[in-house]
C-alpha cells in the first residue's frame, strides 16, 4: 500500500496546489513512484504539470462515479516516476453525486488501493465537502498549508474538527502530518506574528521549512512546469526541496 498524504485547507489560495505539485515532483526525483491526485474541479494541479485538458480521456469524475477503471485515468507526466490522476471541471458534480453512493466516504480509498505507487499526494479542493472527506478517509496523514497573512488561523478550527470527525468515524489512523507556512515574507512583523501563532497552536507539527513568497513559484504553473524545472536555484525551489526532505524524514518513506 502507498503512503497517502492529503494536502488540505478549505481556504482557497493558501498554497495547496503549489505544495502538492512541488512536493510530488521532489519526491519523484528520489526514485519513489509518486501519484499526484488532482481532487479539485479547478484542475490546477493538472495544468501545473503542463497537461492539456482538452486531451484527457478519463479523469477523476469518471473513476469516482462512472465506474471507469482507475488505471485508465493515470497519466504519465514526462517526468520519471511522477504520475497524475487528472481533474476536469466535471469533478464539481462529484460533490453532489457522491451523496447517493453507498459508503460514499470510502470511494477514493477503494480506488487508491488499486493504484501502483509508493506515495500518493492528494491536492484537495478549497472546501470541506465530500471530496475532501474522501481524501481524509483515504489518507495516512494530512498536510496543512497555512498562508502567512492576517486571519491565517481563521477557519482552521473547522478543518481540525473535520479531521477529528473523520478520524473518529471513518479513518482511525489519520493524523496531522504537519503544517507548512507558505508565502512567507522574511523579517516582517506580520509574518513573525503568524509564525509564532501557528507555533503556539501546532508546536512541533509546524515544519521547520517555511515556503517564502517567491515570484518564480507563481510563474511556474503558467509554463506547465514544476519549480525545479522553471528555476531550480530560486528560493521557492530550494524551499520545496527542503520540505520534501523533511517529509521523507517524518513519514519514513
Ligand atoms: N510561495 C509562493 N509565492 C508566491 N506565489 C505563490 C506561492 N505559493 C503559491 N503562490 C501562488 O498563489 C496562488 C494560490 O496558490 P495555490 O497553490 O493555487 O493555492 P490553493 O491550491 O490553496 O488555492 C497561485 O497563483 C500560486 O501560483
Ligand atoms: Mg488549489
Amino acid at each position: 500500500m502507498a503512503y497517502v498524504l492529503a494536502v488540505a485547507n478549505q481556504k482557497g489560495g493558501v498554497g495547496k496546489t503549489t505544495t502538492a505539485v512541488n512536493l510530488a515532483a521532489n519526491l519523484a526525483t528520489g526514485k519513489r513512484r509518486v501519484m499526484l491526485v488532482d481532487l479539485d474541479p479547478q484542475g490546477n494541479a493538472t495544468s501545473s504539470l503542463g497537461i492539456d485538458k482538452q486531451n484527457i480521456p478519463v479523469s477523476m469524475y469518471d473513476v469516482l462515479l462512472a465506474g471507469q477503471d482507475v488505471a485508465n485515468a493515470v497519466l504519465e507526466t514526462n517526468r520519471p516516476n511522477l504520475f497524475l490522476l487528472p481533474a476536469l471541471p466535471d469533478l464539481a458534480q462529484a460533490e453532489l453525486d457522491l451523496v447517493h453512493q453507498q459508503r460514499r466516504e470510502y470511494t477514493l480509498q477503494r480506488l487508491l488501493a488499486k493504484v501502483d505507487a509508493e506515495v500518493v499526494i492528494i491536492d484537495c479542493p478549497p472546501a470541506l465537502g465530500l471530496l475532501t472527506v474522501n481524501a481524509l478517509t483515504a489518507a495516512d496523514a494530512v498536510l496543512i498549508p497555512v498562508q502567512a497573512e492576517y486571519f491565517a488561523l481563521e477557519g482552521l478550527s473547522q478543518l481540525l474538527q473535520t479531521i477529528q470527525l473523520v478520524k473518529s468515524g471513518l479513518n482511525a489512523k489519520l493524523e496531522i502530518f504537519g503544517v507548512v507556512l507558505t508565502m512567507y515574507t522574511k523579517r516582517t512583523l506580520l509574518s513573525d506574528q503568524v509564525k509564532s501563532e501557528v507555533t503556539q497552536h501546532f508546536g512541533n507539527k509546524l515544519f521547520e521549512t517555511v515556503i517564502p513568497r517567491n515570484i518564480r513559484l507563481a510563474e511556474a504553473p503558467s509554463y506547465g512546469k514544476t519549480i525545479q524545472e522553471h528555476d531550480k536555484w530560486s528560493k521557492g525551489a530550494r524551499a520545496y526541496k527542503a520540505l520534501a526532505k523533511e517529509v521523507v524524514h517524518r513519514a519514513n518513506i
